[in-house]
């Protein structure tokens, strides 16, 4: 049996690049292996959160992972803030990261390029406390979508550097886990990168199946293939992409046909069926999540259990790690 662990931000709804590219692992690896699953909530905090929208931040990611089948019976659910080994893991770990690496991170660049009035220390360390959740259970496998690969190259390295220093083969090297094929980076309808919150180019589990027909309906294409087998332009590859996770094979060959024969005039056709088996796989989660969200007295429990069997697990990793440290009890 491996150790599994995941997480992610609460930082707005949960869309379908969330779902594909870490839960739908997730939730097929809690049937067998050690999992936890976590919410980052002092990730959050690089951008200043409102408090009161932090909170509910948090409820609502909450609410919508156990809606999508997060089961608080077989994977550890908690919150990041309700295991402070974490704070002393991510200090001790920090000493062993250095600034040349950190500033040199392409999520670190690409936020401070963004906000250059807002460029803190924890942005600047975010790594090392992801490095920490990972390492504070020991974890084999980090489910987790292509953006993140980075990240899990660097806990490789912080744990190996860990190793190394004090001779010890205490740490194991995480890998990034996708079943059965690489990692996935689901892009968003309006041709660029990837499905991002901060972009604004998301599908979110809980949009309205009306909400859902419109944004697919305005994603960009074009007036069809200029010639028969010719490659696809990067806008109309990302419809394919998510015509790949959300439907059948035979759709996707189907499609790729009328492509390859150089057709035109089809784009409505695949969007209408990429809208209708998008619905199809959010509307039963989507159906749960309200329900989920208002019951404070569920939250309670979930939160307080896992954190619970959280801390357990993290203070074991942590006294350990004190101890090699050379922090030792008189
Ligand atoms: P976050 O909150 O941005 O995203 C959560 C998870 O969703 C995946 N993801 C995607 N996968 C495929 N295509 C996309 N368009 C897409 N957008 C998001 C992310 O890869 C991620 O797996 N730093 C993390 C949170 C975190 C974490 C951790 C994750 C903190 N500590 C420890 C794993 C282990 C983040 O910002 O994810």
């Amino acid at each position: 049996m491996k150790t599994v662990l995941s997480g992610i931000r609460p930082t707005g709804n949960l869309h379908l690049g969330n779902y594909y590219g870490a839960l739908i692992n997730f939730l097929k690896m809690q049937e067998e292996h050690k999992c936890f699953f976590f919410v980052a909530d002092w990730h959050s905090l690089t951008t200043h959160p409102d408090p009161k929208m932090l909170h509910e931040n948090v409820r609502n990611v909450l609410a919508e992972y156990l809606a999508c089948g997060l089961d608080p019976e077989k994977a550890t659910i908690y919150l990041q803030s309700d295991v402070p080994e974490i704070a002393e893991l991510y200090l001790l770990l920090n000493m062993h990261a250095y600034l040349g690496e950190l500033e040199k991170t392409v999520s670190f660049k690409e936020k401070a390029r963004q906000n250059p009035n807002n460029v803190n220390a924890g942005l600047l360390t975010y790594p090392v406390l992801m490095a920490t959740d990972i390492l504070i259970h020991n974890a084999d496998y980090v489910p987790v979508g292509k953006d993140q690969e980075q990240h899990l190259e660097m806990t490789r390295n912080y744990a190996n550097r860990f190793n190394h220093k004090y001779g010890v083969e205490y740490f194991k090297l995480p890998t990034p886990f996708i079943y059965g094929h690489e990692l996935i980076k689901i892009p968003g309808l309006d041709g660029s990168g990837k499905m991002g919150k901060s972009e604004g180019n998301c599908i979110y589990l809980i949009d309205e199946p009306k909400t859902i027909e419109k944004k697919v309906k305005g994603a960009l294409t074009d007036n069809g293939p200029e010639a028969p087998n010719t490659p696809k332009p990067d806008y109309i590859e990302n419809l394919f992409t998510i015509l790949k996770v959300v439907s059948t094979p035979e759709a996707v060959a189907y499609y790729d046909n009328l492509w390859n024969t150089g057709e035109t005039k089809w784009y409505g056709k695949l969007k209408k069926q990429l809208a209708e088996d998008i619905i199809q796989v959010t509307t039963p989660i989507r159906e749960r999540i309200n329900d989920i969200k208002n019951d404070d007295a569920y939250l309670r429990k979930v939160t307080r259990d896992g954190a619970e069997k959280a801390r357990e697990s993290a203070g074991k990793t942590l006294r350990d790690v004190r101890e090699i440290m050379g922090f030792k009890m008189f």
